[in-house]
């Protein structure tokens, strides 16, 4: 554990990121850098239907189909299913499509361009069936298109007695909010390369988050066990979730298509592909039902969150369950009742997005919790300076609140360094005259780390640490590096533990023949859960040098190099392992969703300061203080970026980012129809830490990747309300919005002026 008294050497500075010098000199070796001889190129035809039967394939003239590999579901070695959490989703459609761009056949060739040109000659002949295109249509369930009622998953989350309040509160505030699906936009599109050898079985390298969740997809489909599918993340220039669930799916597709071929296969999808086809964010709805007394506390929150899932459950079920436990925001209530359900849509399954569920539930909340302070004539901070969680309170799932606790000062901090009070009273009084209209607003928001109730438990995650007799030491786990910082924050870890040098400290590139399974590369979990386990590694390979004898304490980190060299000499390997083990007085209960559901959470509050054009529409971000409590912050550089890029990523989530649907695909696919915010765009961005160490933690950290995205669209959308005095409750919030309310505000008050005259 971190203790004040050790001065910390590494952990805590900026140390240079590991992978730095191999990015910038163009040495990292990302999939599409990658050739092997003989290798094929792999594409994928989509089914282009949102539902329908497949009556028929055939193959168009002026190709020649005979140098081709084709693969069909009728090719599939063993099962036909990308393995998650339910058995629904084909690798290849058999039969029956359910939305636009499923896949039904692959096709490898070695010219590139071929490929290319060929698949425009596959032409499918189907049966239309009746298909549903949002929540409502879904929750009717006239068609039925999933199960037995469209729906994937239900959670009810029950706290007190909501409903024995409604006939004591003062005041009943209800509202409905909702928000639309986001694409992550990594830079590297996904891709995949993969070799079949009858002796070695299946080798795959690629984009991705979570070898360990490839390797368990394409274990069933070839009917192999686990030593015979290999699978190696190459460098991976980003994935926000987005490299989550889909790499498997495009990993099963070029390893069909080598298993077929005998040929190495690479697949790369291009922007539009892969815009259009891979897993995107959740679209989402919110109703909010609260009781307030008139001294503005809240008595009970009732709130239903729905979210769209796609066509196949996917990750639907865990991303409904985080945005469920964050829908009651960061509010003491002893009445909470949060009822929630993930339906089927005929559009590609939506997915992991940094976040997860939780910015659409607290987008809600945060503007809803505005709504109720206008209602009771307060100020947006001071009704919630009254509600806010402390320390021993318990939240929405019943999990006590063990930590220090102080939202009320967080909160004053933050306005403060925003300006927050000197500005309301300046905006309110240039806003009299002109037509750009000035405006702040906050929002106050926490997100759980690691993942959901039990899930550590069940993961049972492993790290080893392997010393070498240079006195190198290896970390070796399945955490992935996206461009996040994980190497650069696991060799921090390591080596302060150790007491050697950042330098000795070597990550491993994740291979699954390699290393152990830590568990996914997401939830914010790498530095909070695994780098703990990293750490407790670390002490017990100093613990065996120290028990040797070839080390004393106060040694130097050359000292210990050499104690290494001597122990791998005269004793042997020096290797160490740390399991996951449950912090204590931790209980989860599933039937009934409540207890403890994360090991810990970051707490933040965000202000954003807007001017908007009432000519034009558009929403120009001036300010933005990021304030984050995320427990000890391991590298402040990489931790800035964290909040940094979190805060861009959601500028573009609440005032950029569009997509068209059209009969269940993305229209717009392209980056220039599907807008995010470019630096131009983007306003300062004030990022402030306040650090109160986690003991659970690794060195003291808590999560801090998902946290940035969840708070500020409403923090934007209450700045909107502040400048114009118009309630928007739907992200995006786009210009031509702000210009059609303002046309109906303009509308009504001159009817209002008229009734008067
Ligand atoms: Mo994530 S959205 O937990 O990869």
């Amino acid at each position: 554990m971190y203790s004040k008294s050790m001065e910390p050497r590494i952990v805590g500075t900026a140390v240079p990121r590991k992978e730095a010098a191999a990015k910038v000199t163009g040495t990292a070796q990302y999939v599409d850098d990658v050739s092997l001889p003989g290798m094929l190129h792999g594409v994928t035809v989509r089914s282009g239907h949102p539902r329908a039967l497949i009556r028929h394939i055939h193959f168009g003239d002026g190709i020649p189909w005979h140098e081709f590999t084709i693969v069909t579901a009728r090719d599939i070695p063993g099962r036909n299913i990308v393995t998650l959490i339910f058995d629904d989703q084909p690798f290849l459609a058999d039969g029956e499509i359910n939305h636009p761009e499923e896949p039904v056949l692959l096709l490898a060739h070695e010219n590139k361009d071929m490929v290319r040109r060929a698949r425009q000659h596959v032409f499918i002949d189907y049966d239309p069936l009746p298909a549903i295109f949002d929540i409502d249509e879904a929750l009717q369930a006239k068609t039925i298109i999933w199960g037995e009622d469209n729906v994937f998953k239900r959670y009810c989350i029950e706290k007190g007695d909501v409903d024995a309040v409604w006939s004591q509160a003062d005041f009943i505030v209800e509202g409905e909010y909702s928000t639309e699906a986001q694409e992550q936009l990594y830079i590297e599109p996904q891709g995949m390369l993969a070799t079949w050898d009858p002796e070695t079985g299946i080798t795959v390298r690629g984009s991705m988050q979570c070898p360990f969740y490839v390797q368990k997809a394409l274990m069933p489909l070839f009917n192999l066990p686990a030593e015979k599918v290999r699978v190696i993340q190459q460098e991976t220039g980003g994935a926000f979730g987005g490299k989550e669930e889909y790499p498997s799916m495009i990993a099963g597709h070029a390893a069909l298509l080598a298993w077929k071929s005998g040929r190495p296969v690479k697949m790369i999808y291009d922007r539009e592909e892969d815009m259009a086809a891979t897993t995107k964010r959740h679209p989402s709805r919110t109703r909010h039902r609260t009781a307030v007394s008139r001294d503005g506390r809240l008595l009970a929150m009732d709130i239903e969150f729905i979210i769209d899932g796609g066509a196949y459950a996917t990750l639907s079920s865990v991303v409904l369950s985080r945005g469920t436990i964050h829908a009651a925001g960061p509010y003491r209530c002893d009445n909470i009742r949060v009822r929630s359900t993930a339906v089927a849509t005929n559009t590609p399954p939506h997915g992991a997005f940094r976040g997860f569920g939780a910015p659409q539930s607290l987008f809600a909340i945060e503007r809803h919790m505005n709504k109720v302070a206008r209602t009771l004539g307060l100020t947006p901070e001071e009704f919630r300076r009254r509600n806010f969680l402390r320390q021993g309170d318990s939240t929405a799932t019943g999990q006590l609140i063990k930590q220090p606790l102080d939202l009320a000062r967080l909160q004053q901090r933050a306005l403060q360094l925003a300006g927050y009070a000197d500005k309301l009273e300046r905006f309110s009084r240039l806003n009299r005259e002109g037509t750009r209209k000035k405006g702040i607003g906050f929002s106050t928001f926490m997100h759980g780390a690691g993942f959901t109730g039990s899930g550590e438990r069940h993961l049972q995650s492993v790290v080893h640490l392997e010393a070498r007799a240079d006195g190198t030491v290896c970390v070796l786990s399945s955490m992935t590096e996206m461009g996040q910082g994980t190497n650069t924050i696991l060799a921090q870890i390591a080596a302060e533990a150790l007491g050697t040098s950042y330098e000795q400290v070597q990550v491993l590139r994740p291979d699954t023949a390699q290393v152990p399974n830590s568990g996914p590369t997401v939830a914010s979990r790498t530095a909070m859960v695994i780098g703990r386990l990293v750490q407790s590694a670390a002490l017990s390979l100093k613990e065996k040098l120290l028990q040797a004898a070839l080390l004393q304490p106060g040694y130097t980190p050359e000292q210990f190099q050499s104690a290494c060299r001597e122990y791998i000499c005269s004793i042997g390997p020096l290797k160490t392992s740390a399991q996951y083990e449950e912090p204590p007085g931790v209980h989860w209960d599933d039937e009934k969703y409540r207890g403890e559901a994360y090991g810990a959470f970051s707490w933040a509050v965000h202000v954003a300061e807007v001017t908007v054009d009432t000519v034009t529409g558009e929403i120009q971000l001036d300010d933005f203080v990021a304030l984050q409590e995320v427990g000890r912050v391991l590298n402040p550089v990489l931790a800035r970026g964290q909040i940094e890029g979190g805060v861009a990523q959601a500028i573009g989530y609440a005032l950029y980012e569009k997509v068209v649907w059209r009969d269940g695909g993305m229209a717009n696919n392209q980056m220039t129809n599907y807008i995010m915010p470019t630096a131009m765009d983007l306003p300062p961005i004030r990022v402030y830490f306040e650090e109160i160490p986690y003991e659970h933690g690794a060195m003291g950290a808590k999560g801090i990747g998902e946290l940035p995205m969840d708070g500020p669209a409403p923090a934007i959308l209450n700045a909107v309300e502040n400048a114009l005095g118009i309630s928007f409750c739907h992200i995006p919030l786009l210009p031509e919005d702000v210009l059609s309310e303002l046309s109906v505000a303009r509308e009504a008050a001159l009817d209002l002026a008229g009734s008067v005259v």
